[in-house]
C-alpha cells in the first residue's frame, strides 16, 4: 500500500532528469531503499534529542536576558525548558538502548515529538492566546519535517499530527478559541502545514532518485571492474602463450636451417664435388682413353640425377607440394588418409566445396592445422575413428575434425604444448575462429574457419 501511493504520487511529482525508469515495484531495490530509509532516520534521531537539549540549554541561558523584566513569560519559559529536558533524555534512551527504534525509527520517534510540542504549545498559550504571536513560533518546529525521508502516507501523517498536537495545547486548555483570529491562524497552521508536506516530499523523492543512481553506478562500475579484471587476465595469459609460440618458432626455424644446410652441405655438396671430381678425371683421361672418359660422363649423368633428386626433395621439405599438383581439397584429402593409414585408424573425409578457388594463405593454413589435428589424435586420442569435414562457400573454409578417443582432459589442462596455439593464432592471424572441445558423445572436436578474404598472410 505504502509502495502503491509512494509510486503513484512519484509519477505525478517526479521529473526525471535522465529519462530514466524507476524501478518497478516488486524489485529488491525498493527493499534496499526502505532498509537504507530506516537506517537514515534512526541515524538522525540518535542525534537530534541532543540538538534539541543543546538549544534547550542556550535558550535558557539566553531567557535571563531576554525576558529578565517579565517574570511570568520567564517563569512559562523555564518550565518549557525544563519539561523538554527529560523528553529528550527518553528519546536519546530509547534510540540508543532499544532495538525497535531500529526497526520503527518514525513510529518511535513520533510520540516524543508529539509530547514535545504539545507541552511547548501547552506552556505558551499560558501566556496569552493569538494576540501575542507566540503560536507563530511553535509552526517552526515543523519546518524539520522537510528533512524526514519519509513516504508520502507516513509524511502527512506525521505532520498532521504535529500540527494537531501545538493547535490542542495551545488552544484547548485556556479557551483560546474564542479569540476573533484563531480560526485564521489554525488556517494558516494548515497551509504551512501542507506546504510543508509538498516540498518534503519533493525532497524525499529526489533522495530516493539519488539513491537508485548511486546504486546503479555502483553496480556498473562492479561490472566493469570484473570485465577489466577478466579481461587483463586473458591478454596477460595470450601474451604469455604468444611468446612461448614465438620462441618455439625460432627454435623450430634455427632447427629447419641447420637440418637445411645439413642437407645442402652433405647430400647436394658432395654429389657437386664428386661430379667435379668425375670431370676433372674424364678430362685428364680423355685424350688417351675415351672409353674411360665415356663412362665418366655416364656416371656424371647418373650424379647429376641424384642431385636434381635431391634438390627436389628439399624443395618439397620446405613447402606442401601436393597443394599446387592436386588442388587444396585432394591434398588435404591424401594428407589425412596417409597419416590415418599410418596410425591405422579408420577415417571418414567429407567435402562440399561451393565457392571460388580458395586463396593460398588460407589454404596452407588449413592444411597445416588439420596436419596437427590428425597429428594431435594419434598422440593423445587413442581412438579408433576420425571424420574430416571439409566446407567451402563464397565467404569462408570450414573444417572440423572428430574423433572417438577419450576427449580433452576432464580437468582441463592443456598442458605446455604448442600444437592448440600454433593453430588458433594460425586462424586468428586470418580473422577467423579455432576451437577444441570435447564431443559430446565423446572424443574431440576441432573447428577451425577462415573467411575466404582472409586479413593477411598466416
Ligand atoms: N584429439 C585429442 N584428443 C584428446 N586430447 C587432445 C586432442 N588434441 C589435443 N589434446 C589435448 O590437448 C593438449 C595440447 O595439445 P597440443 O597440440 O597443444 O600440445 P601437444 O600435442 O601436447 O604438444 P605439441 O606442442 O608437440 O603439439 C594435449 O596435451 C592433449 O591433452
Ligand atoms: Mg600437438
Amino acid at each position: 500500500m505504502d509502495l502503491l501511493v509512494r509510486g503513484r504520487v512519484w509519477r505525478l511529482l517526479a521529473v526525471d532528469a535522465v529519462g530514466r525508469e524507476l524501478p518497478p515495484s516488486g524489485d529488491p531495490a525498493w527493499a534496499e531503499l526502505d532498509h537504507h530509509i530506516r537506517f537514515t532516520v534512526w541515524r538522525a534521531c540518535r542525534a537530534i534529542p541532543l540538538i534539541v537539549l543543546g538549544m534547550d540549554v542556550l535558550g535558557w541561558s539566553t531567557d535571563f536576558v531576554l525576558v529578565a523584566d517579565d517574570p511570568v513569560t520567564h517563569r512559562a519559559l523555564t518550565v518549557m525548558r525544563a519539561g523538554a529536558a527529560p523528553i529528550c533524555l527518553a528519546m536519546f534512551a530509547s534510540f540508543h538502548f532499544t532495538t525497535l527504534a531500529r526497526r520503527r525509527p518514525l513510529a518511535v520517534s513520533a510520540p516524543f515529538a508529539l509530547t514535545l510540542v504539545a507541552f511547548a504549545a501547552f506552556q505558551l498559550g499560558s501566556l496569552g492566546g493569538v494576540e501575542r504571536q507566540l503560536f507563530d513560533f511553535l509552526m517552526f518546529a515543523l519546518v524539520p519535517t522537510v528533512m524526514a525521508p519519509a513516504p508520502i502516507v507516513a509524511r502527512i501523517g506525521y505532520v498532521s499530527a504535529m500540527a494537531a498536537a501545538m493547535s490542542l495545547g495551545f488552544f484547548a486548555p485556556y479557551g483560546h478559541w474564542s479569540h476573533p483570529f484563531a480560526a485564521a491562524t489554525v488556517a494558516f497552521l494548515a497551509s504551512i502545514a501542507a506546504m510543508l508536506i509538498v516540498i518534503g516530499h519533493i525532497v524525499y523523492v529526489g533522495a530516493c532518485r539519488a539513491f537508485f543512481q548511486e546504486r546503479e553506478i555502483e553496480r556498473t562500475a562492479a561490472e566493469l571492474k570484473a570485465l577489466s579484471d577478466s579481461l587483463e587476465g586473458q591478454v596477460q595469459e595470450k601474451t604469455v602463450e604468444l611468446r612461448r609460440l614465438y620462441e618455439h618458432l625460432q627454435l623450430v626455424r634455427e632447427d629447419e636451417r641447420a637440418r637445411l644446410s645439413r642437407e645442402l652441405h652433405d647430400e647436394l655438396g658432395q654429389q657437386l664435388s664428386a661430379i667435379g671430381y668425375v670431370l676433372a678425371t674424364a678430362k685428364v683421361r680423355s685424350d688417351r682413353d675415351p672409353a674411360s672418359t665415356r663412362r665418366s660422363l655416364d656416371e656424371v649423368s647418373s650424379l647429376l640425377q641424384r642431385a636434381s633428386e635431391t634438390t627436389r626433395d628439399i624443395a618439397r621439405e620446405l613447402r606442401p607440394p601436393l597443394l599446387e599438383q592436386y588442388g587444396f581439397v585432394s591434398a588435404c584429402e591424401w594428407m589425412a588418409r596417409k597419416v590415418t593409414d599410418h596410425l591405422r585408424l579408420e577415417c571418414a573425409f567429407e567435402s562440399a566445396q561451393d565457392g571460388p578457388e580458395c586463396p593460398e594463405p588460407v589454404a596452407v593454413a588449413v592444411y597445416r592445422v588439420l596436419q596437427e589435428a590428425l597429428t594431435n589424435v594419434g598422440r593423445h586420442a587413442m581412438a579408433t575413428k576420425v571424420r574430416v569435414e571439409l566446407r567451402s562457400d563464397a565467404s569462408a573454409v570450414e573444417l572440423r575434425v572428430t574423433d572417438d578417443g577419450r576427449g580433452l582432459p576432464p580437468d582441463g589442462e592443456l598442458g605446455d604444448g604448442l600444437g592448440l596455439v600454433g593453430m588458433e593464432q594460425r586462424m586468428l592471424g586470418l580473422g577467423g575462429t579455432f576451437s577444441v572441445t570435447s564431443g559430446a558423445e565423446g572424443g574431440a572436436v576441432v573447428h577451425a574457419r577462415v573467411p575466404m578474404a582472409a586479413r593477411s598472410a598466416a
